[in-house]
């Protein structure tokens, strides 16, 4: 075992990786350093209760810390994010090695929870409580990466039936857009070219009581007017905040990227209905509409649940009709699972699991011949690349970059001879090919000027109020919100 040594391992979403980058570098700002499982002193599991039944993966997660780590008392063992929250002192085993609960909200206070444990070795703690509003965590300095993802809002007022984040994340905490723009431009200094908001429902950013008079799109322009950012995306926002603004912003901010992330989840009126999602399938076509008039090129991705409880084959049929409608070039689809303590979970008419998987597979292999069509489509175009790194598989005497193109399509470029590090630097392509699920390309040109953007959506709003991001009240697009 290292002294002061750790190891974290991260399951779910952005949010949950983002919160595992934080810890790991406020955690290497107080002397600790990264080590395997099997040599670490203390080991995180961050676990994620989205989608997946997480006790037996979090059993099995900690089976395998025990394996590796001989179950040395001296390890410490912490249990951070969903999981913990909702299993909450259950996970404390007599003899066990887990003596930390991080939630959400107490992950700030973990690093200075683990430097005390490890002082005494026979005490636990729990940081399950939801604090009132968004604690800053403090700035870590980490290693520079082209896309940088900063956090603006916790948790979700939302409730949506089937969903476990406002009971495992928390009510929504906006986080302040002072904060938020320093933090993003801290990361451009350190190199990033690109920023990722992140949130659980980004798009109703100031519209809880901890907001500071900030809105989305006032956030959005005042990101997107940052020196030295060459693109700006969100996620994940929820169609019924799109506000006339929020849409008018992709014809407005140059930087903003033409791709949403749009979750449907239902393309039947009676189950948006009962998932409690506030919109109906006309309300999602008319904002998909307005988007695409005011970006043509704009390229959408969604969420889609199978098998709700009380779907029927003609309620799954008005799902694919509506995949077929909005021309969604990926989407992420799951079958529905109950999460103790949501309304769904209650709900009677739940759908054979059989009948479930067929559907998810039907609903899967539409979406890959429309991704298939859509990719198709791209090649020939020039576009221009974000480089993130080396792409898995290389050949010999070339190397092979991966990035990501303004669609947020993953793009693989083969180069020979050439063995510049291409991390971070923006490549105008041209696409040769299309595969499943991404692209190849062939550098067209010379690397990009420091700050341009290759396909500019239009000018830069310069109008920007005196609270840079305040802005008036919302009007939402979807009328039935
Ligand atoms: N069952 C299946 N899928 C779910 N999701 C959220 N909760 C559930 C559930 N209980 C999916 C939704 C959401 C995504 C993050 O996970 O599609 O948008
Ligand atoms: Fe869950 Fe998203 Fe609904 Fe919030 S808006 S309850 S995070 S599905």
């Amino acid at each position: 075992m290292i002294d002061k040594s750790f190891h974290i391992i991260t399951f779910g979403c952005q949010m949950n990786a983002n919160d595992s980058r934080w810890l790991a570098l406020s955690l290497e700002d107080r002397g600790f350093v990264r080590a395997e499982a099997a040599d670490a002193q203390v080991v995180v599991i961050n676990t994620c209760s989205v989608r997946e039944k997480p006790e037996q993966k979090v059993a099995s997660a900690l089976d395998g810390v025990r394996r590796v780590t001989r179950g040395d008392p001296r390890v410490l063992v912490a249990v951070a994010g969903c999981v913990a929250q909702q299993m909450g002192g259950k996970l404390f085993s007599p003899g066990g090695q887990v003596r930390l609960l991080i939630g959400s909200d107490g992950l700030v206070r973990a690093p200075g929870a683990i430097e005390q444990l490890l002082a005494e070795p026979e005490l636990r703690l729990s940081l399950l409580d939801f604090t009132d509003s968004y604690e800053e965590r403090g700035q870590v300095r980490g290693a520079p990466v082209p896309v940088a993802r900063v956090t603006i809002m916790q948790g979700c007022d939302n409730f949506c039936a089937y969903c476990i984040v406002p009971f495992t994340r928390g009510r929504q905490k906006s986080r302040a857009a002072a904060s938020v723009l320093e933090e993003c431009r801290a990361r451009l200094k350190e190199g990033a070219r690109e920023i990722c908001l992140l949130g659980q429902n980004v798009n109703a950013y100031g519209l809880d009581r901890h907001g500071d008079g900030s809105t989305f799109a006032g956030l959005l322009a005042c990101v997107a007017a940052l020196p030295g950012l060459a693109r700006l995306r969100y996620v994940t926002p929820h169609p019924k905040d799109m506000g006339l603004e929020d849409v008018s912003a992709f014809g407005d901010l140059a930087p903003l990227c033409p791709r949403l992330h749009l979750p449907l989840q239902s393309g039947s009126d009676t189950v948006l209905k009962r998932m409690g999602r506030k919109y109906d399938s006309r309300d999602f076509l008319n904002l998909v509409e307005r988007l695409r008039k005011t970006r043509p090129d704009m390229a959408l991705g969604t969420d889609i649940i199978v098998g709700f409880p009380g779907e029927s084959e003609k309620d799954f049929g008005d799902t694919l009709n509506m995949v077929h409608a909005c021309e969604f070039v990926s989407s992420f689809s799951f079958c529905y699972s109950d999460r103790p303590g949501t309304r769904a979970a209650l709900f009677p008419d739940k759908v054979d699991p059989a009948v479930s998987r067929e559907r998810l597979a039907r609903l899967q292999s539409l979406q890959d011949a429309l991704t298939r069509r859509l990719l198709e489509k791209r090649v020939g175009q020039k576009t221009e690349i974000l480089i993130e790194g080396r792409s898995r598989r290389q050949e010999a005497g070339k190397t092979s970059w991966q990035g990501r193109d303004p669609y947020g399509v993953p793009v693989h470029l083969v180069l020979s001879g050439n063995t510049e590090d291409y991390t971070g630097k923006m490549v105008p392509v041209i696409i040769t090919q299309s595969k499943k699920y991404t692209l190849m390309a062939q550098q067209a040109g010379g690397l990009c000027a420091e700050q341009s953007n290759f396909e500019k959506a239009g000018p830069l709003r310069k109008d920007l109020p005196a609270n840079p991001c305040a802005g008036k009240a919302k009007k939402n697009f979807t009328p039935g919100a």
